[in-house]
């Protein structure tokens, strides 16, 4: 039989399922091209461990941005380098391959999605839209009637859908997600303590003290980073309440689409909805606060996927693993 192979072709990273085997890996979604050479040096895992040894030749090339193809070549490289590395070169039977696509992508980003799944040698492509794929993954049963929320809060973008029956009834997608954050908090550091900081050490205090809702016990945490004035390293002292205030404005953002969906949803789904909640997927709705944010200000109960770095993998994988019952986009 030939293997089914589903991708979740990520703005940070690539998750690749196989049909009956599951989630076969996760690798960054990142090329290391050498500009001297003009050839690619790796890919995924490797290309990372290629570009922090600091190669002068070398570039760090991120062919997806915001959830869609932007760099179609090497795009291509890297679905066909994951595709090989998971099934394999000599599997006899052209596999067929699942791609998810963010909602409202455009006909030239769809397409892009297909071609880079054919040129794999692919015997068919099926895509399928985000909400929906991260709906099966977070174990909703979305192909029933009964309305359910997903919001999918990546690194490059967050998507946010209502659905049931299998479609996306509604959905969104928004170009703010993890690495907003990320850049927000580099941001204020520059402004307020006129202090240039790595997206390195920015991601860490993100990770380890950020938030976008109040804690009842504020945290702090010290970095190093260097003065715009001086030219010299500095250390400074930064809060959980200050890491709230820069966040703040990707955080609205997001709830702005959380509620502009909820608005256009059908009045028969929003009992549905109350009564299952919000579920959140995503590696950037593990963000602190996150769940707590989006509950107060849509006061609807949310929750967080039990794998919300892996349910939009899983869920790829469960629409492969049980066949064309999902909802198809037009090719
Ligand atoms: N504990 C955490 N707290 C805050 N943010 C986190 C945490 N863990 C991961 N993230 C963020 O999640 C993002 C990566 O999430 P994910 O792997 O879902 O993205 P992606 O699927 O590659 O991107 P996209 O779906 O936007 O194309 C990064 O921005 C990362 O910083
Ligand atoms: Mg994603």
């Amino acid at each position: 039989m030939a293997l089914d192979v589903g991708i979740d072709l990520g703005t940070d990273s690539v998750l690749v399922y196989v049909r009956n085997r599951g989630i076969v890996l996760k690798e960054p979604s990142l090329v290391a091209y050498d500009r001297s050479l003009e050839m690619i040096r790796g890919i995924g895992e490797e290309a990372y461990m290629l570009l922090t040894r600091g190669d002068a030749n070398l570039v760090a090339i991120r062919p997806i941005r915001r959830g869609i193809i932007a760099d179609y070549k090497m795009a291509e490289e890297m679905v066909r380098y994951f595709v090989t590395k998971a099934i394999g070169r000599r599997s006899i039977l052209k596999p067929k391959i699942c791609l998810s696509v963010p909602s409202g992508a455009t006909q030239v980003e769809t397409r892009a999605a297909l071609e880079a799944g054919y040129s794999v040698g692919a015997r068919d492509v099926e895509l399928i839209e985000e909400p929906l794929a991260a709906a099966f993954g977070a174990g909703i049963d979305a192909g029933r009637p009964t309305g359910s929320v997903v919001v999918d809060i990546g690194a490059g973008k967050t998507d946010v859908g209502v659905v049931a029956l299998g479609y996306p009834v509604i959905a969104k997608a928004l170009r703010v997600a993890g690495d907003d954050f990320t850049e927000a908090i580099v941001d204020y550091v520059r402004r307020k303590y006129e202090v240039r900081i790595s997206d390195q050490t920015a991601e860490e205090i993100k990770m380890q003290i950020g938030t976008v809702y109040p804690l009842v016990n504020d945290l702090t945490m010290t970095f190093t980073g260097r003065s715009l004035r001086t030219g010299m390293p500095e250390e400074i002292e930064i809060s959980s309440e200050q890491t709230r205030e820069a966040l703040s404005e990707s955080s609205r953002k997001i709830i702005d689409t959380v509620l502009s969906v909820l608005e256009q949803t059908p009045p028969e789904l929003c009992a549905d909805i109350l009564q299952r909640g919000i579920i959140l997927t995503g590696g950037g709705s593990r963000m602190r606060g996150m769940e707590q944010l989006i509950a107060a200000k849509t006061r609807i109960r949310t929750m967080t996927a039990g794998e919300p770095v892996r349910a939009l993998a899983l869920g790829i994988g469960k629409y492969l693993q049980n066949g064309r019952s999902g909802y198809l986009l037009p090719a």
